[in-house]
């Protein structure tokens, strides 16, 4: 199969369910391979490294948006992210970046610890409780979507009592990470970033008067003292980054987790007993099941990546979730194996725009995971697992379970 053949199937249902075979058939033809004029894909590990930390390989910002597509700004969730850190290139990405950086070091979440071990406490014990007459309990909508909205609210200083709200409309303005693909999508994300840009309205002015120790009243603070420093667009913008983009990740990341020690009851045995394991374990999950498939990058200028001619003007797509197979980097790459020594998967990105929250999604899974193998030691599936028809943000959609008796 031709790697566009292959890749044409990536944006299909079939595709979806399954991308591993089509990154496979791009593989047998190189590790950074054209598709057609202007466009290559990178499925090699250190082809994608190479080309997240290129400078004149750069995401598509409101400029390349404008040759692209010139009706962009009539998308409000398009133009939030387009906004955000996520959607800005060098000297703009720093400054935006700088602001809440120090924030998200694996030394500055540690603090969060107990915070987490507390709500996981609570949405174990609300488990039990819908599965102690035997029902089936979804592991997604009950347990793992609901975790990392809880912990990105205590940070950013939101309602607690607004959490299903936030999971819900974060899910739906996710969908225009997409891109332009899909315009019905497109639709309900525009209104659902007008709704939140309305709620975030209500909090900044909350946060302005009244300031407390979170992310969202330094952040208010800063963009008063110098609009320059953070424009109001950019406040807003990357307060629906930080809400949207770690919550659907990390609820894969926890699912999968899950999935994987239910069908393998000696990972969740370790996973009981000792803390290390689960470090390794979550690295594996990443690696095997990245919640993020695939980015891009542009060429602002023409670049040679590993022997490779890139033009200007070039799109590359960078398909993560290939780089973490790639057997030249992973002796058989398609075996879930936890004991991979120095494993560094590719899935939170690299370069500048490295994942913020790679630190605080690695916490939160070392912790949840081994507290719920303790809590349900008798946990099954109650029904077939079903997968999100997504491409670039990939995960399960459903996971039911039967909760067991619980200990
Ligand atoms: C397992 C969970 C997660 C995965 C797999 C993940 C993955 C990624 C990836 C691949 C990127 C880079 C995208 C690119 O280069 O085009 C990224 C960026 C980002 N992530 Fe995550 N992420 C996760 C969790 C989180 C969390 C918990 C947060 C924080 C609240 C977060 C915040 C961000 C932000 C703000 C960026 C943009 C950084 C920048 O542009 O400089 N992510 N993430």
């Amino acid at each position: 199969m031709e790697p566009l053949a292959a890749f044409e199937v990536l944006g299909t249902a079939e595709g979806r369910q399954d991308p591993y075979p089509y990154y496979e058939a791009i593989r047998a033809h190189g590790n950074l391979v054209p598709l057609k004029k202007g466009s290559l894909i990178a499925v090699g590990y250190r082809e994608c490294a190479q080309v997240l930390r290129e400078p004149a390989l750069q995401v598509q910002d409101g400029t390349a948006f404008d040759r692209v597509y010139p009706d962009w700004r009539s998308h409000s969730s398009v133009r939030a992210f387009t906004d955000s850190m996520l959607y800005s290139n060098p000297p703009k990405h720093a400054r935006q970046r700088g602001t809440v950086n120090t924030d998200f070091t694996p030394q500055q979440v540690a603090w969060l610890h107990p915070v987490i071990e507390g709500m996981t406490t609570q949405l174990l014990d609300r488990m039990a409780d819908l599965g102690a007459d035997g029902s089936a309990v979804d592991i997604m909508d009950e347990f793992a979507s609901r975790l990392p909205i809880a912990v990105v609210s205590a940070m950013l200083g939101f309602d607690a009592d607004r959490q299903v709200w936030f999971r819900d409309i974060s899910s739906a303005i996710a969908v225009s990470t997409d891109g332009f693909t899909n315009p019905a999508a497109l639709a309900t994300a525009d209104a659902a970033m007008d709704e939140l840009a309305d709620h975030f309205g209500d909090v900044i002015t909350r946060k302005r008067a009244c300031p407390a120790a979170d992310i969202v009243s330094a952040l208010v603070q800063l963009h008063d003292a110098d609009p320059a420093k953070l424009s109001h667009d950019e406040l807003i913008g990357n307060m629906m980054l930080l809400l949207t983009a770690g919550f659907e990740t990390t609820a894969f990341l926890i699912g999968e987790g899950v999935r994987m020690a239910i069908g393998n009851p000696h990972y969740a045995t370790r996973l009981r007993a000792q803390q290390p394991f689960a470090a390794a374990y979550v690295e594996e999950i990443l690696r095997f099941e990245p919640p993020v498939h695939v980015t891009s990058r542009w060429a602002t200028a023409e670049v040679t990546v590993f022997g490779r001619h890139i033009p200007a003007g070039s799109r590359v797509v960078v398909v993560l979730a290939a780089g973490n197979r790639d057997p030249r980097r992973y002796p058989d790459p398609n075996r879930f194996d936890p004991d991979r020594a120095n494993s560094q998967p590719l899935s939170f990105g690299g370069g500048v725009h490295f994942c913020l929250g790679a630190a605080l999604a690695r916490l939160e899974a070392q912790i949840v995971l081994p507290m719920l193998a303790r809590r349900f030691p008798h946990i099954a599936l109650a029904d077939t697992a079903t997968y999100r028809d997504r491409w670039v943000i990939r995960g399960l959609r459903t996971l039911p379970v039967a909760t067991g008796r619980a200990a």
